[in-house]
């Protein structure tokens, strides 16, 4: 998979980019992640890319050409599958999203900043807005670091032990149940004992209903979408 990052503040994206899962699958080459500094395609001399908003009003607004332009000469080189906008005023993303976009070949992230990006650009370049939740960041860098991660740890290969992505909270619509290491008694505190019974199938069963406890007092919301799925 390539992931094309369009950004007027590149610097924002260098650590998350180069270090842990995300890191690693770069240099095993798992994935293809490259950062676009927007500045460098504005035909303004300073590298402007944002302006007043017209009608007035707070902030300022990205500029349409640079981002036509970035965005232009990347499809000039390949097709894109998606082109995608992290916004709050857009559906909030969740694993089922982030599972289909692992499917994807090519895409771009555009993140904006300011007060928001020229409407022309969403209208005439964005395929797909995703929100990261009922928040409002400074700017579209953290979204993308989230949907990058979010993403790239599900590739084949990324993860070492296959089963441990399908086991995250959500893969199944429920949170996961707690977990335990090393020592087994630390400061006094103990750990359930089913987890060193050894019989896989209590293990199982216990986490199943670890996991269901856990979701229908933190998430309900989620709790009443699985059981009424069953
Ligand atoms: N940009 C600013 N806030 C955001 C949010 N909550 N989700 C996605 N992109 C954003």
């Amino acid at each position: 998979m390539r992931i094309d990052i369009i950004s007027a503040v590149p610097e924002l994206l260098t650590g998350p980019l180069d270090h842990s899962i995300v890191g690693r699958a770069r240099k095993s080459e798992k994935v293809n992640i490259v950062v676009h500094d927007l500045r460098t395609y504005s035909t303004d001399k300073h590298g402007k890319v944002d302006d007043y908003p017209f009608g007035g009003g707070a902030g300022l607004v990205m500029t349409p050409q640079p981002v036509f332009d970035c965005i232009d000469s990347l499809k000039e080189e390949r097709q894109y599958d998606a082109i995608i906008f992290p916004t709050p005023d857009a559906p909030v993303l969740d694993q089922i999203m982030v599972n289909k976009l692992t499917l994807l070949e090519n895409i771009i992230i555009l993140c904006g900043h300011y007060k928001g990006i020229d409407q022309r650009i969403r209208d005439e370049l964005v395929t797909m807005e995703v929100s990261i939740g009922d928040f409002v960041l400074s700017g579209g860098e953290l979204p993308a670091m989230i949907l990058v991660d979010g993403i790239v740890r599900l590739l084949p290969g990324v993860i070492g032990d296959a089963e441990s992505a399908l086991d995250d909270s959500f893969q199944d619509g429920l949170l996961s149940a707690p977990v335990y290491t090393r020592p087994a008694d630390f400061r006094g505190l103990g750990i359930p004992g089913v987890l060193t019974s050894g019989n896989h199938e209590r293990i199982r069963m216990w986490r199943e209903e670890k996991a269901l406890e856990r979701t229908r007092e933190v998430r309900p919301d989620l709790y009443r979408n699985f059981i009424n799925k069953k």
